[in-house]
């Protein structure tokens, strides 16, 4: 029995969160001699930069410094992975909305008016601005991934059944609360200190240190919370951090830089938005033969982590599914629009809708329900469970969890309610779906799986707790400190988390890819065990037993029937001069991958879950509602229930905004024309399903040896979510009286009202159906 682990324990900062005392970067006291920066973006789509006048800018009474690429002592080139990527616009502007210059002054109006007067001339170079245009002109980002297995069109071209096809999935802005915002402060001797709101300290240091032209330990980075980061702040925190640091740098004054919510729309990458086209073959029954896919995805004008992102999306293109012939592309499209980046999922959510829809067409086309579609081509636990990268699946528990919702969510007996109340209903339809999930866990960039974590007993038996992962409302900062509290056996409150810095734990990698518990978990688990066999060294004499026998629990360290407070061995240690500092350090191991052969395990495990989702339309208005929402979610043991089951809830939340709510809409300039809450909606408390039962699965220990076998959360549960999308499907199908229905994404309450009419008309003409 554990005592902290496993416990429903409030987020650390929950009180804080609802009284609004909670800092975040913008509500730090501004340090004497503050200076507020702002950015001049580009108004073009793609353009020669012909010259930038700063002049009328600096004229500008309150105005300390304007600055380009031109002022960048270091390398300006901020990519994280392929070159390229300049801190401002070097020469040319390659989207709309492109830092180019940059202001700092005494208060942010003046710099944001002095923005807006520095004058740049452009010449116009053609834009490409779509993916298909992208693919037409094979205008990519890097090489695409293939995975390939058996004869994908030679099992199609035989199999009785085939459906071809292409769906669009659109992207979606993080919304993170708190916007894209750094300090910086110059120090002693050339030295940065910053303060930003990022998942990737470290990448921060890094990138700071090279446009200063200094090395990385003159460049302290700190990050106490943010106010979400959701993907949008794991490369993409980076530029306006190293923009604060130059301004410092020329200034040699403390420089603050914070976007505005439109700025921050129009200049930070999204979700990206994705073109699938797919052929498929299957027999009677809806198995999958072989299958044909194709992922392009809209990368925009860099790299940034497109290349991973992508390689996800074809990871999870077989979403729970045996693919037995099988080939799968994925391409990173280069386009003049902002460079997208991870966002929850990081491309699995794209790759699982793009084969879950597959899944559904399959399903209407032979006159099934798409539930026995799916048991017919799910993973098998002992064959059927090698996926199309040749990791075998050895923790299947999909088979269990369809069980288990089918009976919790009453569905045989709803689907038919449903279908007698659509045979009844003319103009509102009811819909249902059900899908699975199954997430990947380990960042598919394989040394990236590594931690570090210091902590420290202090000799009145407190503990101080750092590590590499950053807090953006996830709980990862309360799972840690639970797995040292346990592991040293006192209590929680003994526990003082601190927040993350670079001169405390080196090299981090982004908190991401939901490993954050996982990874920096176990690095804090490896110090904590190191102190407490220091610690058991100190007792044994004391206690008269082996330092194997002593038993650390309740703040006391007993054994031999005698016990001593925690406290007082933590002060014996210190007289004893054994030292109470301990770093940990952890990498994943078993993992690997390579790109070339498209073979490997790139993940440690997986996490599973399975949704039913019921969602009821107005076909006058293509206005809808979801009703009820099942969910049924993986977290092996979990480490917190309490924090698992907010991350479930939200993440599938999340899912549904991505799904049917959230449009990011572009004009034929490039220009992002959804850039404020005003005209881009996210799920708010009253979009939620009115009957909402979500469950964890909990207590089912991961068989991978995880930090007290739990398992990730933080991604997988947004993928729930596909179920509510394909609930809708189901109502429109319904509403037209037809199977033949085609439903991209968002299911805006526009888009439903046109696949109605699209569905309807195509059901009166014969000859299209038999075409498909
Ligand atoms: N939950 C909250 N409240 N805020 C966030 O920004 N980010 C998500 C997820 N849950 C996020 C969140 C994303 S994209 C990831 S990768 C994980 O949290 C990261 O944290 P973890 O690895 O500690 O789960
Ligand atoms: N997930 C999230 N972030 C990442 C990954 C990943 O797999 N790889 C590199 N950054
Ligand atoms: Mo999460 S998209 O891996 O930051």
């Amino acid at each position: 029995m554990t005592s902290v682990v496993h416990k429903p324990i409030r987020h650390d900062s929950a009180a804080k969160h609802v009284a609004g005392t909670a800092r975040y970067i913008d509500d730090l006291p501004e340090p004497e001699g503050l200076l507020h920066a702002a950015l001049c973006l580009s108004d073009r789509a793609h353009a020669k930069i012909l010259s930038i006048d700063l002049s009328a800018a600096l004229a500008l009474p309150g105005v300390a410094a304007a600055i380009t690429v031109q002022d960048v002592p270091g390398d300006p080139d901020i990519a994280p992975v392929i070159k390229g990527e300049p801190v401002l616009a070097k020469g040319v502007v390659e989207f709309h909305g492109q830092p180019v210059a940059a202001i700092a002054a005494t208060d942010l109006a003046t710099a944001r008016r002095a923005a807006r007067l520095v004058r740049v001339t452009y010449e116009d170079l053609p834009a490409i601005l779509s993916i298909e245009e992208a693919l037409d002109k094979q205008s990519l980002l890097m090489p695409p991934l293939g995975l390939k297995r058996g004869d994908a069109a030679g099992a199609i071209a035989r199999a009785p059944h085939k459906l071809s096809g292409e769906l669009r999935l659109g992207g979606q802005d993080h919304f993170y609360l708190e916007g894209q915002v750094s300090i910086a402060e110059p120090r002693e001797d050339g030295d940065m200190m910053m303060r930003c709101s990022t998942q990737h300290p470290s990448e921060v240091q890094k990138l700071v240190a090279r446009v200063l032209g200094r090395p990385m330990h003159a460049v302290t980075v700190e990050c106490r919370r943010m106010g979400g980061g959701f993907g949008g702040k794991e490369t993409q925190a980076a530029q306006f951090a190293c923009i604060a640091a130059l301004l410092a740098l020329r200034t040699g004054r403390p420089v603050k830089l914070r976007l505005d919510r439109d700025e921050d729309m129009i200049t930070t990458g999204k979700r990206h938005d994705f073109l699938v086209r797919y052929d498929v073959g299957f027999d009677d029954a809806g198995r999958i033969l072989g299958y044909d896919l194709m992922l392009a995805a809209r990368g925009g004008w860099a790299a940034d982590l497109t290349g991973a992102i992508v390689d996800r999306a074809v990871f999870h293109a077989d979403s729970s599914y045996y693919l037995p012939d099988v080939t799968i592309t994925g391409y990173g499209c280069k386009t003049n629009t902002v460079s997208n980046t991870a966002f929850r999922g990081f491309g699995g959510p794209q790759g699982m809708a793009a084969t879950e829809y597959v899944i559904d067409e399959i399903a209407r086309h032979l006159d099934r329900d798409p539930l026995e579609v799916r048991l017919a081509n799910l993973y098998g636990r002992d064959d059927r469970n090698v996926t199309p990268y040749f990791q075998t699946i050895r923790d299947n528990i999909l088979p269990e969890l369809f069980d288990e919702i089918l009976a919790s969510s009453d569905y045989k007996k709803r689907r038919q309610e449903i279908d007698t109340f659509n045979a009844q209903s003319p103009h509102v339809k009811k819909g249902l779906a059900i899908t699975p999930v199954k997430f990947g866990i380990s960042f598919t960039t394989t040394f990236l799986n590594q931690a570090g974590a210091l902590v420290l007993i202090y000799e009145d038996g407190s503990v101080q707790i750092n590590h590499g992962g950053t807090e953006m409302g996830q709980g990862l900062y309360v799972k840690v400190a639970q797995v040292v509290a346990e592991t040293l056996g006192v209590a929680l409150d003994k526990i003082r988390i601190t927040a993350t810095r670079t001169d405390k734990v080196p090299n981090t990698s982004a908190t991401a890819a939901s490993s954050g518990a996982d990874l920096n978990g176990k690095a804090a688990e490896h110090a904590a065990l190191d102190l407490r066999g220091r610690l058991a060294q100190v007792a044994a004499p004391l206690l008269g037993v082996p330092a194997e026998q002593i038993v650390f629990r309740d703040d006391m360290v007993s054994g031999g029937g005698k016990a001593l407070p925690f406290a007082e061995v933590a002060h014996k240690a210190w007289l004893a001069r054994v030292s109470l500092a301990a770093s940990g350090f952890y990498a994943t191991p078993d993992i690997h991958f390579d790109r070339a052969s498209g073979r490997g395990n790139p993940f440690y495990y997986f996490a599973y879950g399975v949704a039913a989702t019921e969602a009821i339309v107005d076909c006058f208005t293509g206005e809808y509602r979801f009703t009820r929402a099942d969910l049924l979610h993986d977290c092996g043991n979990s480490l917190n229930p309490a924090i698992d089951l907010g991350q479930v809830e939200g993440g599938y939340v999340q899912g549904l905004g991505w799904l049917t709510m959230e449009e990011l809409w572009w004009d034929d300039r490039g220009r992002l024309r959804t850039h404020a809450p005003s005209t881009y909606k996210i799920p708010t408390a009253r979009d939620l399903p009115a009957d909402f039962r979500v469950k964890l699965v909990h207590g089912r220990a991961n068989p991978a040896q995880t930090v007290y076998r739990s398992k990730a959360v933080g991604e997988p549960p947004f993928m729930l979510a596909i179920s509510g999308w394909l609930a809708l499907k189901d109502a429109i199908a319904a509403a037209a009286g037809t199977s033949l229905v085609h439903l991209d994404a968002p299911a805006t309450p526009e888009r439903v009202l046109l696949a109605i009419e699209a569905a309807k008309r195509q059901a009166k003409a014969p000859t299209t159906m038999a075409a498909k």
